[in-house]
């Protein structure tokens, strides 16, 4: 695919329309190439920079996803982010940043897009994007990775979860990487203020009803597996108030706060 089509991203023009006085974003980062912005940003937090930190790479060459598998996309091909937060709230309110991030991502993809619990990004039962949330101290590195012109030849071999896709061959709204990112952040800032300023509460802020809208996890046969190598099916009933998947199995109702969901039916 010729450049012309993977346009490169501007920082000078990101920083302009994501960074005012008073907001939460202070610093946007364009690397040409890193190993992992979410090792970027975690580096950074323990050196002790303060929030609003977002590192961007036009290609990562170590992508790291959630249960250490990899996230690979060719360079420009798609979006990979990291942000950095010190949401100051008490630490059990933090499993809901990275649904606030689905959702803001979903929210800044357009119509067609939907979540699967906790946060993969569907275009019709095919993957487009990950979250993957790591904390380091008191903060939260939230990193984003949103395939977008990658064609069929260039997406990752499909593993046991959903297949890969990318915006371009789901036939998404926009492509423009540029307005994605805009869309992406200033969403999450606005949904993140919001909820700091509940003390990370989701229920005032009605961030738990956004996300079972767009959670097409709720209503579904699925089978979890856990962290701890156990596996779990069963039917999909809600996600709870502290973000948890409440499913109905035979021995009666579980809920699963970490876990990879695979929809069965
Ligand atoms: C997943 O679905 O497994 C989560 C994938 C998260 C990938 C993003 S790409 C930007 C950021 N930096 C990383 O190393 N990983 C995340």
């Amino acid at each position: 695919m010729p450049d012309l089509d993977r346009p490169p991203l501007d920082a000078d023009a990101l920083t302009r329309v994501l960074v005012h006085p008073g907001g939460l974003w202070r610093r946007i980062d364009v690397l040409p190439e890193t190993g992992s912005t979410n090792a970027d940003v975690a580096h950074a937090a323990r050196r002790g920079e303060p929030e609003g930190l977002v590192v961007v790479a036009e290609r990562q060459l170590a992508g790291r996803g959630r249960r250490d598998r990899q996230w690979v996309s060719p360079p420009r091909a798609g979006l990979t982010l990291s942000m950095l937060l010190r949401p100051g709230t008490a630490p059990h309110t933090w499993s809901w940043l990275p649904l606030m991030a689905g959702v803001a991502l979903c929210e800044a993809v357009g119509s067609g897009a939907v979540l699967k619990w906790p946060n993969d990004l569907l275009i019709g039962d095919a993957k487009c994007a990950g979250i993957l949330a790591e904390v380091a101290g008191d903060a939260v590195v939230l990193g984003v990775g949103l395939n977008v012109t990658t064609r069929a030849d260039e997406l990752p071999p499909a593993t046991s979860g959903p297949p890969p896709t990318s915006l371009l061959l789901a036939g998404a709204e926009t492509t423009d990487r540029a307005a994605l990112l805009g869309a992406l952040l200033g969403g999450f800032e606005r949904w993140y203020v919001d909820w700091r300023a509940a003390a990370g509460e989701a229920r005032p802020v009605r961030l738990g009803d956004s996300y079972r809208k767009m959670c097409a996890t709720i209503g579904r046969r699925v089978t979890i597996h856990l962290p701890s190598g156990d596996q779990l099916t069963g039917d999909a009933v809600t996600v709870d108030g502290a973000g948890q998947l409440v499913i109905r199995t035979d021995d009666g109702e579980r809920r699963i706060s970490a876990g990879d969901v695979l929809h069965v039916r």
